[in-house]
């Protein structure tokens, strides 16, 4: 069992009320925050520690070491709980078209899941976990995973043992897309999905997703999917009304989803919904901006109404290819209404309400020593000064004593 104190902290962000200045981020300048590093691991073989005092800088209780974080901001990291970072192949000429003035349309997936089909599972796993890096570089702690780009049963089982590698959050998309050889077929494909394909995917996931859309499931496929996936022990999340107006948020209402994500053309109805339920509005703006969509889902609408709002990298090569959370909060605020500090609760507390966990997105005693220090003085940079690598790992996905580096 080691100790570390960090010290000296600018301003700590710790998203419990009480332990700062009263607001949600629980604001607290001049602070220090001790972490016992524990010995548990993760899947993915990383360091789980805990919390285990919040104070002032300079009286903290005695730890075995002491970083002097020297004025930074240090805030809980980066829940990212929407990723798709199984896959092969990437969509670069896409992208470029899409740039040129070409629409993007739900069937580019199948271009994915060919390139996904051939690679095998040490090239897929190789790309998952130099993401997941990526991700934790940039002060990202917990992520969300997907299958979706295998449309098979053996290709979605495999991407979800690839997930698994590098994460416990994962999530069973089959109905990401009709597979190819269903094409003239979708209601044997929701067979297949519900059926064989899901028998081989549960036990390897801890949610399951629907990708609701013209060109992807309709509600009353969707609510088959998620409602057989849930008597399998699977929590429901849905893609929801992503490219236009839709039955997705009414139906993650519906079925009590964890999160509807995408959220970019809502009703009143659709925001009424959300604002009186438990599922959690999760806006990814990397993908509107990748797709260069002309609306950008309205946040302000969101939590003016009630509704909680998470933030998420959705990191996919086909609409975000970004691991980037600091990118998404500067999208979130310049285009989506939040403000820097709604920003940053977002993507931390937010992202952990999306993913219904209790240890993550906060500072508080007994919350998963997973920080992240920002090379500025204050949260507000995050925004502020965008494209900037302020963020990074400051412990928790480290060994014991690997923490001061840099300091
Ligand atoms: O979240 N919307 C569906 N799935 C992904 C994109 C998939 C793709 O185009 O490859 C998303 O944006
Ligand atoms: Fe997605």
């Amino acid at each position: 069992m080691t100790t570390t104190c960090y010290d000296r902290i600018g301003e700590l962000i710790t998203n419990v009320p009480e332990l700062g200045d009263g607001s949600v981020l629980g604001l607290r300048r001049d602070a220090a925050i001790v972490v016992d590093h524990g010995d548990g691991t993760t899947p993915d073989g990383t360091t789980v520690g805990e919390v285990v005092w919040v104070g002032d800088a300079g009286s903290a209780p005695d730890a075995d070491e002491r970083v002097d974080v020297a004025g930074r901001c240090v805030l809980p990291a980066f829940v990212d709980s929407h990723s798709h970072v199984v896959f092969g192949g990437d969509r670069a000429e896409e992208f470029a078209a899409r740039m040129a003035g070409q629409p993007y349309a739900a069937g580019g997936i199948r271009t994915t899941v060919a390139a996904t089909r051939e690679a095998d599972d040490q090239q897929l796993l190789a790309r998952a976990r130099s993401l997941v890096e990526e991700m934790r570089r940039q002060g990202t702690g917990t992520v969300e995973v997907k299958s979706g780009y295998g449309a098979d049963v053996a290709t979605e089982a495999r991407s979800l043992w690839v997930a698994r590698q590098v994460t416990e959050e994962t999530t069973y998309l089959g109905a990401h897309v009709v597979g190819p050889e269903y094409a003239d077929d979708p209601d044997g494909y929701v067979r297949l999905v519900t059926g064989e394909m899901l028998d081989a995917c549960a036990p390897l996931a801890r949610w399951i997703d629907v990708f609701v859309e013209d060109g992807a499931f309709d509600a009353d496929q969707a609510r088959e999917i998620l409602a057989v996936g849930q008597a399998r022990g699977l929590g429901a999340r849905v893609h929801a009304n992503q490219l236009g107006p839709g039955p997705g948020v009414q139906v993650a209402v519906e079925l009590d989803a964890a999160s509807a994500d995408h959220c970019t053309h809502l009703s009143d109805g659709d925001v009424d919904a959300l604002a009186s339920s438990d599922t959690v509005a999760t806006l990814v703006p990397g993908a509107d901006f990748c797709t260069r969509s002309p609306v950008y889902p309205d946040g302000r609408r969101l939590l003016d109404a009630g509704a909680t709002v998470a933030l998420a990298s959705d990191c996919n090569p086909g609409t975000s290819y970004t691991s980037s959370v600091p990118f998404v909060i500067a999208l979130a605020v310049r285009e989506c209404g939040l403000t820097p500090s709604e920003a940053v609760w977002a993507a931390t507390a937010g992202g952990a309400a999306s993913l219904r966990r209790t240890d993550v997105g906060h500072l508080g005693v007994g919350a998963r020593a997973d920080l992240t220090v920002l090379d500025a003085p204050s949260h507000l940079h995050l925004a502020y000064r965008p494209g900037v690598p302020l963020a990074r790992p400051l412990t928790s996905t480290t060994a014991p004593g690997a923490s001061a580096s840099g300091f």
